[in-house]
């Protein structure tokens, strides 16, 4: 079945991603419509299962009411049962398979997901979250980036901070959307050459992704600069050494001041506030990170209405 999983930005066309952006920004407009908006019962009888091995805000709650608003019915067997060591993983997803239309799953090792992928022939799979991919992260930035600078072609994002989930799967979608991307990692975590690699082989309109290992040369000229936490879910062990190694590569007023008079900051969230961004950035007029998140919404409600009705994922 094409376009069963979304486990990575890359498992979409650059045509897809676009009808994705695109179907979510018209989702957005006509939300106001209600129990009236023409996708309000897009996808009833089907049911989402959303499985959450880490925490979640904005990603669990985001697909609840995504689903809900097009009809759909959610279910969240507890972690324990549906991600633990009960039963293999093949058996929980198989199970699914009888059920449920589409499953989000969070978790830690993207391999896992390929377990469920390799388990089934129906059901859809979507990754709300690994150690290595954050897809659906990514659809929302480039959305929000799209609204703020009106398209997101030809742009220039500065992301500063670890090379982990949220920037790798930031890179991919820059790449097909010919977003320009500049990374500021310290030396031993910015995003290896084999992701690098995969994302440059998606690019469009000329995008390039460029490393530094100075965040001050790499916000100068760029539209937006972008964070996230420098110790990722299950990195907690290792907070001491990362805090030691990311100093430096804190978002500051005077960071944002070497950016374009305009840029605007980005931020995942949950943020740290003091460690990874100031404050004042974060809560400044320039910070678009609730925009970020209203995007999450309308986002994962075009991702599903894509995976389920099939429309060109
Ligand atoms: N940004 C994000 O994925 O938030 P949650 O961890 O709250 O889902
Ligand atoms: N990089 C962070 C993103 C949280 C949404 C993490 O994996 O914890």
């Amino acid at each position: 079945m094409p376009g069963r999983t979304f486990l990575s930005v890359l498992d979409l066309s650059p045509e897809a991603l676009e009808t994705c952006l695109g179907l979510a920004a018209r989702l957005k407009r006509e939300r106001h419509l209600g129990a009236d908006a023409p996708t309000a019962r897009a996808l009833a009888g089907h049911s989402l299962a959303l499985l959450f091995d880490k925490p979640s805000l904005r990603t669990r709650t985001g697909f609840e009411i995504a689903m809900r608003e097009l009809g759909g019915h959610v279910t969240c067997p507890p972690s324990a049962d549906a991600l633990g060591t009960r039963e293999p993983l093949a058996d929980v997803a198989r199970t699914l398979e009888r059920w449920a239309s589409v499953a989000a799953v969070r978790t830690f090792e993207q391999a896992r997901l390929h377990e469920f992928v390799e388990a089934t022939t129906r059901l859809r799979i979507v990754n709300a979250l690994t150690n290595e991919e954050h897809p659906c992260q990514a659809l929302a930035d480039c959305l929000t980036v799209h609204e703020r600078c009106g398209a997101v072609t030809g742009r220039t994002l500065a992301y500063v901070g670890d090379g982990n989930n949220v920037a790798t799967s930031l890179t991919h979608a820059a790449m097909m959307l010919g977003l320009n991307l500049r990374l500021a990692s310290p030396e031993g975590f910015a995003l290896s050459d084999a992701t690098l690699a995969a994302a440059r082989q998606v690019a469009r309109h000329g995008a390039e992704v460029v490393q530094y290992q100075d965040p001050v040369e790499a916000v100068r000229g760029a539209d937006a600069v972008y964070a996230d936490v420098w110790t990722s879910m299950g990195q907690e062990t290792d907070a001491t050494r990362r805090r030691a190694a990311f100093q430096g590569f804190r978002v500051t007023r005077a960071l944002m001041a070497k950016a374009n008079d305009d840029a605007f900051f980005m931020h995942c969230l949950p943020a740290h506030r003091g460690e990874e961004v100031e404050e004042e950035v974060l809560e400044g007029p320039r910070s678009v990170v609730f925009d970020q998140a209203e995007n999450r919404l309308h986002t994962q409600k075009a991702l599903l209405l894509m995976m389920l009705e099939g429309v060109g994922i």
